[in-house]
């Protein structure tokens, strides 16, 4: 088995591990009356127990497993640890994308469990127990739903109808925990100026602000698997971080979409650590036409 292969599976029974404590977790969340913290002093900003429990179990078993990789996890770096980023292979790690929706029950959860090597990232695993639905990548292998179904459900055959403009497009975005009102107002304008006008309008037009629908469910690895899927057209957020992405950065790429941050298609791969992020799934209208790639990036930039 080569390495990325073990490392996957790896990932993957780990993943399923700590699903099924989210699941009994959330399922034991009034009776055992779980404790809930804010962070940063941000009441927007959660994190549970549970969050901390499998952040624990996954960076154990990494240590235990490959003692020579690094790692970087969403509770470990609240907890004030600074990370450098290297050339090792550094498993990259969210135990809850969703907190605020597990918390409530509301099942878009999911654990994210990303593996990069020389700063790229080749293994992805993201696993939502409450819809047991399981996304699975590495780098030049193709992306799977739960083992069998290949990355985006019904690309190539039959072909996605592409659609043609903005206007036919589901779009996804977030307004994370950041509430501050310069940054809210930011988030709420461009979701203002995705919905604001009727009709179809190219992508090369100026301020061809609208979309078919926005919509907003709570997981940043959740929602770019949907567009790895081929469920929504384009995912945008600004302000998550790189344990939110990395995992579903590969599925998304190994499924034929693209990601972007702020600077552009010419700049090599996105940053993971640059918190500016659209995702764009495969055969869409900017897919493979660099003219099309930069109207929409252009596009995006007038919505922001
Ligand atoms: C959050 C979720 C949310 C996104 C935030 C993330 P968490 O992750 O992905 O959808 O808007 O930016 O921080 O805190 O639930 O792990």
């Amino acid at each position: 088995m080569n390495s990325t292969e073990h490392y996957l599976e790896f990932a993957i029974n780990l993943a399923k591990q700590c699903g099924q404590i989210i699941l009994d977790a959330s399922n034991a969340r009034y009776s055992t009356n779980s404790k809930i913290h804010s962070k940063y002093g941000n009441q927007s900003d959660l994190v549970t127990e549970t969050d901390q429990l499998v952040e624990e179990l996954i960076k154990s078993k990494v240590k235990e497993s490959f003692p020579e990789h690094r790692f970087i996890g969403e509770e470990t770096m609240a907890a004030g640890y600074k990370h450098e980023f290297t050339d090792d292979p550094t498993w990259i790690v969210d135990p809850i994308d969703g907190t605020t929706n597990f918390i409530h029950g509301f099942p878009f959860v999911a654990v994210s469990i990303g593996l990069t090597i020389n700063k790229e990232p080749v293994v992805g695993v993201v696993f939502n127990p409450f819809l047991n639905e399981l996304y699975t990548a590495r780098k030049g292998h193709g992306a799977f739903l739960n083992h069998t179904t290949r990355l985006p459900l019904s690309y190539p055959n039959p072909p996605l109808q592409l659609p043609s403009s903005l206007a036919k497009c589901l779009v996804i975005t977030e307004f994370g925990s950041d509430r501050s009102d310069i940054t809210l107002s930011k988030k709420v304008n461009s979701v203002h100026n995705l919905l604001r006008k009727p009709g179809a309008v190219s992508w090369s037009s100026k301020k061809a602000g609208l979309a078919r629908g926005v919509r907003s469910i709570g997981s940043a690895a959740l929602n770019i698997c949907s567009i790895a899927m081929g469920r929504a057209d384009i995912f945008y957020e600004f302000g998550c971080w790189e344990w939110d992405v990395t995992a579903a950065l590969v599925i998304l790429n190994e499924a034929g979409g693209i990601m972007v941050s702020a600077q552009g298609y010419d700049e090599g791969p996105v940053d993971i650590f640059g918190r500016k992020y659209l995702a764009i799934r495969a055969g869409s209208p900017c897919d493979g036409d660099k003219d099309s790639k930069q109207s929409q990036l252009r596009l995006v930039r007038e919505i922001w």
